[in-house]
Parts: C-alpha cells; sequence; structure tokens
C-alpha cells in the first residue's frame, strides 16, 4: 500500500540530530505513520523510545541494522503509554534485548499481564486484530520500572524528566531528555511529516480534554527546544505547536456535540468528523499521499467512541461536583444572615482595587454590611490610603512570621467586631488553625475560574494553558490555596493577543462587580441553602 511518491522522503531511519535516530515501522505497507526513537546514550547502549506495535518488529530490526545497532545493544525502552502503537511489541522486545522498560504505573500491571488489553483491543478490533497490531507478550515484572511522572532518572549518563501527560490516555507519559528533546507520544496530537496540521488523537477508552490541556500547559512550561511526535517527528515550534493544540481538540469536541445535539447516530457522526478532518486537511494544503496517513493513524470511529465516554463521563462528574459543591457550601455558610449590619474587614497586600470596591458598595449606612476595617501586611501599600481616605480605619500589621501576624489579626479583628473577613490581594498564607476559626466568615477573590489555575500567577498559567475562557472566582478560604468552596464566579474570554497585562485588566473589572455581589450573597444567608444563584457557575 506504499504510495511511492512519498517513500523517498521517508527513508526507514532518519538521523534527527543530537544522537536520535527515527525508525519507521512502516505499519502495513504505510510510511510516515508510526515510529520509534533510538537514543544513543552518553555511557554506551541505547534507548528506544516506544516500541511500535507488535507486527512491526521485522521493521524495527531492519531498522537497528541500517544504524549498526543489536538488539542486545538496547538497554532501555521507554513507552508513552500502552496503546498497541506504542507499546505492543514492548514485550517482545524487552525479553530478547534484555532491556529495561519504563512505563507509568497504571500502564505497568498491563505489560505485565497483557491479557485484558488484548482482549479489549479484539472487541474493538474483531477478526483483524492478530493481522493488524500482533501480538503482545508480557512483559517479565523484574524488567519494568514503574513511573508516575516527575521523576528523574538516570539513563546510561542521560538525564530524563518523566513528565505526567494524561489526556489522551490517563496513564499517558512524556521524556524530556536533558538537550530539551520531549517525547510526547500522543500528548500533542498527530502532526505528520510534510504537513503542517494537527490531528487530534481521540480515542477512547479515558480520553479527557480537561487533563489534556493541563499536560499541554505543563509541557509548555518545561520550555521544550524540540518535540519528537510518534506519529510522526520532530516538530521544531515546540511552543506554536503546543499552544495550538487544545483549540484542535475542542473544535473537534465542538463539531462532535453539535452532531450529538442533532441526535446523530454514531455513523452520521463518523461521517461528520471525517468531513471536517477532509475540511482542515484541505485547508493546511496538506498533499493527497500524507492526508491519506493522517486517516491511518486513527479513524472516525475511534474518534467518536472517545468523544462519546468522555462527555457521558464529563456529564457525570459535572453532576457529582455540583452535588459536592453545593453540600460544601451549605456546611460552611454557617452564621448569616445576622439581622443587623455585618461589620466586614478587608486584608490587602497591594493596589487595593477590590478593597475599594468593597468599601463603595458597603458602605457605613448599608443595612446588609459595611467595611469597617482594612488590614495589610505591607508597610505603605496603597491599599493603606484607600481605606482611610474612604474614613475606613487602617491597620499595618507588620508580617515578622505566621503566628505572630495572626494572633495581632485576631485581636483586631475582635476589637472591632467583624463578623466577615475578605482577602482582597492578599498575598499570605493563613493557617489552618485560622481558616477553621473563622470557617464561613472568611472569603478571597482569585482571577480564574477555580479549580482551574489555583495559586500564583493565574492569568499567566491560563495564557500558557491556551485556554479561550478564564475567569475569577470568590470562595471560602479553607486550610488549602485556593481550594475552598466556590461562592460565585463569573468568565471571562481570552483574547488571541492578550498579554498577562490586559488579561488580568478585563478580569479585574468583572472582580470589582462579582466579590460585593458574593459578600451580598454571603451576607443575606443565600448560601446556607446551598444553593448555587441561578445563572452563575458555582
Ligand atoms: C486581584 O486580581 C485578586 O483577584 C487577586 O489579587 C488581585 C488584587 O488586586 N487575589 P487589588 O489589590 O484588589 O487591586
Amino acid at each position: 500500500m506504499n504510495d511511492g511518491q512519498a517513500l523517498p522522503d521517508y527513508p526507514r531511519t532518519r538521523d534527527l540530530g543530537g544522537d536520535v535516530w527515527s525508525i519507521d515501522t512502516l505499519h502495513h505497507g504505510h510510511p510516515g505513520t508510526i515510529a520509534v526513537f533510538l537514543r544513543r546514550l552518553p555511557r554506551g547502549g541505547y534507548a528506544l523510545i516506544e516500541s511500535g506495535p507488535g507486527v512491526s518488529r521485522p521493521e524495527i530490526e531492519a531498522g537497528l541494522a541500517d544504524l549498526g545497532v543489536n538488539l542486545e545493544e538496547l538497554s532501555y525502552l521507554l513507552v508513552t503509554h500502552i496503546h498497541l502503537d506504542h507499546a505492543g511489541g514492548v514485550g517482545a522486545l524487552a525479553r530478547d534485548a534484555g532491556a529495561q522498560v519504563i512505563v507509568h504505573r497504571v500502564g505497568a500491571r498491563h505489560l505485565i499481564d497483557p491479557s485484558r488489553l488484548m482482549s479489549s483491543a479484539r472487541r474493538v478490533y474483531g477478526d483483524e486484530m492478530d493481522s493488524l497490531w500482533g501480538e503482545m507478550l508480557p512483559v517479565p515484572e523484574q524488567q519494568l520500572l514503574a513511573v508516575e511522572g516527575d521523576e528523574r532518572l538516570e539513563l546510561g549518563g542521560l538525564d530524563v524528566r518523566v513528565v505526567y501527560t494524561p489526556g489522551h490516555a490517563s496513564h499517558h507519559v512524556s521524556y524530556l531528555f536533558d538537550d530539551g528533546t520531549l517525547f510526547t507520544g500522543d500528548s500533542a496530537g498527530v502532526r505528520l511529516a510534510g504537513a503542517n496540521l494537527i490531528r487530534p488523537a481521540l480515542p477512547p477508552p479515558d480520553l479527557d480534554l480537561e487533563a489534556a490541556e493541563r499536560s499541554v500547559a505543563a509541557m509548555i512550561a518545561l520550555k521544550p527546544a524540540r518535540l519528537i511526535l510518534t506519529h510522526f517527528g520532530p516538530v521544531d515550534d515546540p511552543d506554536g505547536h503546543l499552544r495550538a493544540v487544545p483549540e484542535a481538540n475542542r473544535r473537534w469536541e465542538r463539531a462532535f456535540r453539535e452532531g450529538l445535539s442533532l441526535a446523530e447516530d454514531d455513523g452520521t457522526l463518523e461521517r461528520r468528523i471525517e468531513a471536517l478532518e477532509d475540511a482542515e486537511l484541505a485547508a493546511a494544503g496538506v498533499p493527497t499521499g500524507i492526508a491519506g496517513r493522517y486517516k491511518i493513524t486513527s479513524d472516525a470511529a475511534m474518534t467518536v467512541a472517545g468523544l462519546k465516554r468522555y462527555v457521558a463521563k464529563s456529564a457525570e462528574a459535572t453532576a457529582a461536583e455540583a452535588t459536592a459543591a453545593e453540600t460544601a457550601v451549605a456546611e460552611v455558610a454557617a452564621p448569616f444572615p445576622l439581622g443587623r449590619p455585618a461589620r466586614i474587614a478587608v486584608l490587602a497586600s497591594g493596589r487595593g482595587s477590590n478593597l475599594a470596591s468593597l468599601i463603595e458598595a458597603f458602605p457605613k449606612d448599608d443595612g446588609l454590611g459595611q467595611v469597617v476595617l482594612a488590614v495589610t501586611d505591607k508597610s505603605g501599600a496603597p491599599a493603606l490610603a484607600k481605606a482611610t481616605s474612604n474614613g475606613v480605619t487602617a491597620a499595618y500589621i507588620p508580617w515578622k512570621d505566621r503566628s505572630t501576624f495572626e494572633a495581632r489579626l485576631q485581636d483586631l479583628l475582635e476589637l472591632h467586631r467583624i463578623d466577615l473577613v475578605c482577602l482582597a490581594g492578599f498575598m499570605r498564607l493563613l493557617s489552618a488553625d485560622f481558616t477553621k476559626r473563622y470557617r464561613g466568615r472568611l472569603l478571597n477573590i482569585h482571577p480564574s475560574l477555580l479549580p482551574a489555575f489555583r495559586g500564583l500567577e493565574p492569568q499567566r498559567q491560563a495564557l500558557e494553558a491556551g485556554v479561550a475562557e478564564t475567569g475569577c472566582s470568590v470562595h471560602y478560604v479553607d486550610e488549602g490555596i485556593d481550594t475552598g468552596p466556590v461562592i460565585l464566579q463569573r468568565a471571562v474570554p481570552v483574547e488571541p493577543n492578550d498579554t498577562v497585562e490586559t488579561l488580568s485588566a478585563r478580569i479585574l473589572e468583572v472582580e470589582h462587580r462579582l466579590y460585593p455581589e458574593a459578600v451580598r450573597l454571603v451576607l443575606s444567608g443565600s448560601m446556607s441553602s446551598g444553593a448555587a444563584p441561578e445563572g452563575e457557575v458555582v
């Protein structure tokens, strides 16, 4: 089935530089669809990244022979995940080479005993299973190193960082070598040599688009010098490629959901995905021969099955999360309403624009609540002046250490008979003891749609993840970092040319309205039922 036109561009082996060679598995005679990669190790021997399917063993041996490498010289076999095109042949290779296999913990048990993996694949591929993929032999347990992601391995003098990159599969890892080469398996989609198009890789059973986006963000943060994709080969604009992956996935998901909303059956959904793929291939000017190969890497039926499972699972998860969030909110929303105006304190470390919006929304004569105290841990914080110029008492408590600060803060809150404490750009972590004491009476505003992008620089995190929208959330504070139950949140779009500054400014404007609204909800006792206000994401 080779289409001769492309063969000259696809030699069986290719020197990718940096002591890395690709070997084409020529899967079922198709060049340029599934590769494995050979890396020479500084202290001798080789690592093979991916094993290819079981049926590709002759091609791999021929490739190794081309490169003058014997099977016995393979010391390590690194697989990104256990799908058959990546790891089908790993057991046989490991046995014959005596090499150590590296795989995510969840995949490890299936490599030791591939029977369940094989029977579920057989259900998908039926009679074609053996001719398509071949046999998957078990990996001897003593030759297996299970990883979680986030380890650093030293393989024959080569420093390898294991990066957990779920999404395509829950057990997917990528491997970053010390020269900045990142082997992405399928976590950065499919981009075939000779074409400039990312094809989403969205198979069952555990496709998870949110996890895929977090994985892409993690890979971007590593600033790899180049990516090497199993389908197929090097990508020299890693940042641009990775940033485009989430949108490519979501485009396909949107098309799929549109079909679902029209109650299309599987066949129609598959044709819809095929039509989208054809349109994208044509728009990207992908030559016919290469376009055909894109379709071989994964077909529409697989995509539809993957998206179906994903959509069903996310619907279940959303329902479960909503119930959990309601219960959590109901548990903490204890003391309100008070039957008198609540006395509010705001803690801010810097600019204090949220402090100002709260003072404006809760002035001295408000029946529901009044901001009566502002506290900062930074001398000269502009927030102090914002308070005093509005007739609100302002206090500076230096941060010597957490317990001294909290003791003085508590004295001050008691002195001013404070009912509700609002953190607004307060850049310190309060202790678990303190947050427990103020449970239900301590709020924070965070510029992201929690639980996404907790912690520092959430706007930068959102840009790096390439999401189309982010936002802001007001939540109860618990002992974790931005983990407490959400009271109210609102989405804000990310524009194509956004910088951290432009995005932050757009979010801040929304924060100034959201925080007072959330405080009103809390003070009026509307949260104690645990019910989310209508039309809001909670
Ligand atoms: C806001 O973006 C808030 O969400 C975050 O810190 C920033 C504070 O800004 N927690 P300001 O001091 O209120 O102007």
